[in-house]
């Protein structure tokens, strides 16, 4: 049996500070490390030199042995041990804290965080450490609106169930994230449980995060909210296309897109207008619009022995109009009328689905700069050449198999005692978001029955 190891940042506040200590101190070296040596295998070099020089000294000399560990070390070093280093007061002390030092500095070897190129908004730090193999996550600097629109998209891919890894009916998955909410000083795990943080917690978290991202994207972050995610250990849509994608059989192919497309109707539905489909306003009404998807927003994860790739859905945030204005909720309704009124909806999406990725290609294909850009062109041509004969029916299979699955079960679970605990959680921490969702809910209902 394999034994799924969680991350300790996912647990109860005191064990999620520790794992942020944790990671601010090796952060912290990281940084020290990478400003002093020209590469690592250096650092690596001087720094064994001096551990030895410690081990030598230590039969000899205590005093020695802790002056060579607090004045002969790099100061941008010692300086992040310098609490610790100033409460060693035995020879065993001595050893303990080289024997941490060293499992420290293998431990960012390989850089164990990294700022995410990918993302606009953010910023998205991937953390992974090197020596704990199940222990990634990812941190994003973000507002309320996407945790509460996170936990919507939970609750619809797994049909309100419970078993989040069970292949879910919706055709993708959410990653499990727990978030730490400065504004209003709550810590949210993975399962909905919040613990309100006292002013010292709430301060220390925030001075740990705030450094991160300062040693990582030279910025000061400026959000309220910081996610807490699960790490996908795969490749994102744009990602995969770019590589692997060629490597599907045809029928994989068909369920990938088949996915992608009840994904997409969800995205509708639900308001979610940065994935694949394009609707646009402009002040007026809202429409469909062949503008650049957003390819970053979908993580595909396949292995060869698998049957078809796994998609995550991720950065699930619901457009911010329509959440708060009242003017833009009603006009996307009427949007919603329209179309859901129409025999064309699912080929109008389908349509607009390969537009709007044709569009991402052909946009950002100049903006990778890694790699061989001839054969990534090829690569991109190959994929585009598949749009229409191989995606649009696969798209148009889906859309329609989430259009019918919203009526058979998930508006059905929105409307029972399942949802209650999502509406719950809507009610008391995003009520306006609820509401929102609700009106959207009613106008496919009503549809239905005219
Ligand atoms: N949970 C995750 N697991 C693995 N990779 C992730 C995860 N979350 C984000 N990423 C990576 O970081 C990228 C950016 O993430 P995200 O979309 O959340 O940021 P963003 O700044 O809001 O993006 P944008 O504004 O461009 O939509 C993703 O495309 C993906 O490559
Ligand atoms: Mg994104």
């Amino acid at each position: 049996m394999t034994v799924i190891r969680v991350p300790k940042i996912f647990g109860l506040p005191p064990l999620a500070l520790k794992a942020s200590n944790t990671l601010l101190r090796l952060s912290e070296l990281d940084y020290a490390i990478s400003s002093l040596f020209s590469d690592r295998s250096k650092a690596l070099e001087v720094l064994s030199k001096l551990w030895i020089e410690v081990e030598e000294k230590l039969p000899v000399s205590f005093k020695a042995a802790h002056d060579i560990l607090a004045q002969k070390f790099p100061h941008q070093i010692s300086r992040i041990y310098a609490e610790k280093i100033s409460q060693i007061a035995t020879e065993e002390g001595i050893r303990k804290f080289l024997l941490k030092m060293r499992r420290d500095v293998q431990s960012v070897l390989i850089p164990p965080l990294k700022k995410s190129l990918r993302g606009t908004k953010g910023p998205t730090f991937l953390v992974k450490y090197r020596r704990k193999q199940k222990c990634s996550f990812v941190l994003k600097w973000t507002n309320q609106d996407e945790i509460a629109c996170n936990v919507i998209y939970e609750a619809f891919a797994t049909n309100f169930m419970q078993e989040k890894h069970l292949n879910p009916r919706s055709g993708f998955f959410v990653p499990e994230i727990g978030c730490l909410d400065f504004e209003r000083s709550i810590h949210e795990m993975p399962n909905r449980e919040q613990t309100n943080l006292s002013s010292e917690m709430c301060i220390k978290f925030k001075r740990n995060f705030q450094r991160i991202t300062e040693i990582y994207a030279s910025k000061i972050a400026s959000k309220g909210v910081l996610i807490l995610s699960e790490r996908i250990g795969g490749e994102n849509l744009f990602d995969f296309i770019l590589t692997t994608y060629r490597e599907l059989t045809r029928e994989q192919k068909e369920k990938f897109f088949n996915r992608l497309g009840r994904l997409a109707m969800l995205d509708v539905v639900t308001g979610n207008l940065d994935r694949l489909v394009q609707i646009f306003t402009d002040q007026g009404e809202y429409t469909l619009q062949d503008l650049e998807a957003n390819l970053g927003n979908v993580m595909v994860v396949w292995s060869k022995d698998k049957n078809a790739p796994f998609l995550y859905a991720i950065d699930n945030g619901i457009e911010k109009d329509l959440i708060s204005s009242d003017l833009h909720r009603k006009k996307y309704l009427s949007f919603l009328q329209t179309h859901f009124s129409s025999r064309n909806l699912e080929r109008m999406l389908a349509e607009n689905m390969v537009k709007s990725i044709q569009h991402a290609l052909d946009t950002q294909v100049d903006d990778v700069s890694t790699g061989n850009v001839v054969e990534l062109k090829k690569q991109f041509q190959f994929f585009s050449d598949e749009l229409y004969p191989l995606a649009y029916p696969a798209f148009l299979r889906g859309l329609e198999e989430m259009h019918f699955h919203l009526y058979e079960n998930l508006i059905p679970s929105w409307e029972s005692e399942k949802a209650s605990p999502l509406k719950n959680y809507l009610k008391s921490n995003h009520p306006r978001l609820l509401a929102a969702q609700q009106e959207r809910i009613d106008i496919l209902k009503n549809l239905r029955r005219s």
